[in-house]
Order: structure tokens, then C-alpha cells, then sequence
């Protein structure tokens, strides 16, 4: 018997708190001309005082379980992928857990910054195929602000908070079985995941602290043209590698859900793919980056909207600090 992994449900929580590029532009010498044409960012959501990760991801999990009708004791793994945990340790997916009330398997927190929701799509569709898990939650949630340097203007204007989620569960027959009536592939699931690391590019985009270097938390650092430069090159090259893989062509595509970055990133790997700009979920005006939140908050944002139908072919790919990157290619 083939096991697939089948998305079952997502859902997404944004702070309420919305920052515009106009309020930024009091505290920073910046306008919202620069970002706007730069970035394609016009606002981001900012968490509350003492609102932490884990209660962004608690309520992007109960969504994505609710919408999956399912409830948290059939869950027996949770991955949390972020780069911005409540504590140094316990892992934040831990304090989620309890908050969650699962009471089985095992709960742990995934560090590949941007690419994180790539990576733990990876990690989870290689747990189920392996037959050590049947559901799981796999979030990607972030205060990205609490490691922003706010005098800094390079940095401090690109990123939000916010998180998503989506529960993924082992189904029966691979996600090749016969296509159904519409002609698309009936078996749902992950037809693929791909992740990458260059880790001799980490001094390009990192936090300058942490608990063994300074144990201070730090601020994020980005040389961002250089990142800008790698972005192009390695997206092109993951979604090449996604689409090889499964044997199809860019114009099989029905929704590309990219991290949201810049918006000039995002029309870079459209034109590349020659996928009309319509078929690209784009959130990065309203949520800004969102680090490993902003894959599954593109997503849900899509799937409630009604654009992603079952039997679609979602297309999603990230990259991030370390250099790390990745894809994950989707049968809805
Ligand atoms: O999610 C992880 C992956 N991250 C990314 O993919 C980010 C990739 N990088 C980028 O998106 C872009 O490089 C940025 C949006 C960060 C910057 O855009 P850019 O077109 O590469 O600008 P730049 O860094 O080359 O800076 C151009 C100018 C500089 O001034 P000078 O040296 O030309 O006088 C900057 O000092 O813009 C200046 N600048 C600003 N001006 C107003 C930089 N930040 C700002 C700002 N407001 N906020």
C-alpha cells in the first residue's frame, strides 16, 4: 500500500495591530513611496505586547484543525517551524501542544527561517510516508518584530507577524492514481518536497546574537541586494528541480504560493515560469514578510477565498537566511 500525505484543513491568525509603511516613515527615514516600489509592501501586522509566537500559532492550529474537522487528540505530531521562539528552550511547539491539548506523539520546533513551512512540509510528508505519523499539525508562526532593529531601515520596514498553519494526514494510494472526471489527478497529497542549504552564504542574511554567541537575542542583518541576487537564481532553480521531479511543465500549474519577500521576487519567478501573474497568491502588500509564517497564511488566504480548488496543482517555494531554500509541490 502507498501512503500519501493529504492537506486536510489550513488556517492563519494576523495580530491585530496594522502598521502602515506612513506610520513607519515617523519613526525611520523611509517613505511609503521607497517601500512600496522596492517591496510591493504597504502595511504588516504587529503583535501585541506580551503576545507571544506560540499564542499566533495556538490560533492558526485551531483554525487549521477546525477546518479540517479534526480535533487535537487525533493529532500525533506538530512541527513548528520558526525562527522567533517564545524561550531559548523548551521548544515552542512544546508550550503549543499542551495549549492545543495533544496528548499523543511528539511536538518539536523546526529552525530554517523563510524556508521554514517548506522545510516542515519536507520533514512531515517524510514522517507519514515513513508510517511514524498519521496527522499533523505543521505551523509556521513568527514575531519577527521583537528581532527587528527599529532604527534600522534597511530591515525594520520588510517583515511582519503573523502565523499559519495546515493539518496534513497519511491517506491510502499514491498521489499518482488515475486522473478523475475533470482530468485532473484525483490523489491528493505532496507529489514532492525539495529543500536546499548553502550555509557558506549565512553571513548574508542572520541575527548578529544568540545564546551561545552573545547570549543576547540580537537584530537581523541583511545584506539585501545580495539576497535579492541568490533569491532570484536558487527560486528559479528549486522550481525547475519541483517540476522535473514530477514530470510536469510550468503551464501545469494552478496556484503558485511563494514566500512573500518582495513582490519584485515574486514577479521575477512568474515571468520565469511565463505563469501569468494571476495564478501567484500574493499577501506581501497587506502581511509584509512574514518569515515561515507567510507560505501558510498565502495559502489559507486562497483556499477560503475559493481561488484553490481540490485538484489543483499548488506550487509552493521559499527561501530564507542560511542561505536555505526549498519547494513543495501539491496535489489540493
Ligand atoms: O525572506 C528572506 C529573503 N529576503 C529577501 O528576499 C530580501 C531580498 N532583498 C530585497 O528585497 C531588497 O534588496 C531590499 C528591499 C531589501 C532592498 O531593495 P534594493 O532595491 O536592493 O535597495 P538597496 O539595498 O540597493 O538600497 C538602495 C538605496 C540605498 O541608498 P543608496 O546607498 O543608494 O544611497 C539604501 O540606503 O535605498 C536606501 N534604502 C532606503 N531608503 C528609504 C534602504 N532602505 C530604505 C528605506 N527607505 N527603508
Amino acid at each position: 500500500m502507498t501512503i500519501r500525505s493529504e492537506i486536510i484543513g489550513c488556517g492563519s491568525y494576523l495580530p491585530e495591530r496594522l502598521v502602515t509603511n506612513a506610520e513607519l516613515s515617523k519613526k525611520v527615514d523611509t517613505t511609503d513611496e521607497w517601500i512600496f516600489s522596492r517591496t510591493g509592501i504597504r502595511q504588516r501586522h504587529i503583535a501585541a505586547d506580551g503576545e507571544l509566537t506560540s499564542d499566533l500559532a495556538l490560533k492558526a492550529a485551531n483554525n487549521a484543525l477546525e477546518h479540517a474537522g479534526i480535533t487535537a487528540a487525533e493529532v500525533d505530531l506538530l512541527i513548528l517551524a520558526t525562527t522567533t521562539p517564545d524561550n531559548t528552550f523548551p521548544a515552542t511547539a512544546t508550550k503549543v501542544q499542551s495549549q492545543l491539548g495533544m496528548v499523543n506523539g511528539a511536538a518539536f520546533d523546526i529552525q530554517a527561517v523563510c524556508s521554514g513551512f517548506v522545510y516542515g512540509m519536507a520533514i512531515a510528508n517524510n514522517f507519514i510516508k515513513a508510517g511514524q505519523s498519521k496527522t499533523v499539525v505543521l505551523i509556521g508562526a513568527e514575531t519577527f518584530s521583537r528581532i527587528l532593529d527599529w532604527e534600522d531601515r534597511t530591515t525594520c520596514v520588510l517583515f511582519g507577524d503573523g502565523a499559519g498553519a495546515v493539518v496534513i494526514r497519511a491517506g491510502e494510494g499514491g498521489p499518482d492514481s488515475p486522473p478523475g472526471e475533470t482530468g485532473h489527478n484525483v490523489g491528493r497529497g505532496i507529489l514532492s518536497t525539495h529543500i536546499h542549504s548553502d550555509g557558506s552564504t549565512n553571513d548574508l542574511l542572520y541575527v548578529d546574537g544568540g545564546p551561545s554567541s552573545t547570549q543576547t537575542v540580537g537584530h537581523v542583518r541583511m545584506v539585501g541586494r545580495e539576497v535579492f541576487r541568490h533569491a532570484v537564481t536558487n527560486l528559479a532553480g528549486i522550481v525547475d528541480e519541483a517540476l522535473e521531479a514530477n514530470g510536469l511543465a510550468a503551464e501545469d500549474i494552478d496556484w503558485l504560493v511563494p514566500h512573500q519577500a518582495n513582490k519584485r521576487i515574486l514577479d521575477g519567478t512568474a515571468r520565469k515560469l511565463g505563469l501569468p501573474v494571476e495564478k501567484m497568491v500574493v499577501t506581501v502588500d497587506r502581511h509584509a514578510n512574514t518569515s515561515a509564517a507567510s507560505i501558510p497564511l498565502a495559502l489559507d488566504e486562497a483556499v477560503r477565498d475559493g481561488r484553490i480548488k481540490r485538484g489543483d496543482l499548488v506550487l509552493m517555494e521559499a527561501m530564507g537566511g542560511g542561505l536555505t531554500w526549498g519547494a513543495a509541490m501539491v496535489r489540493w
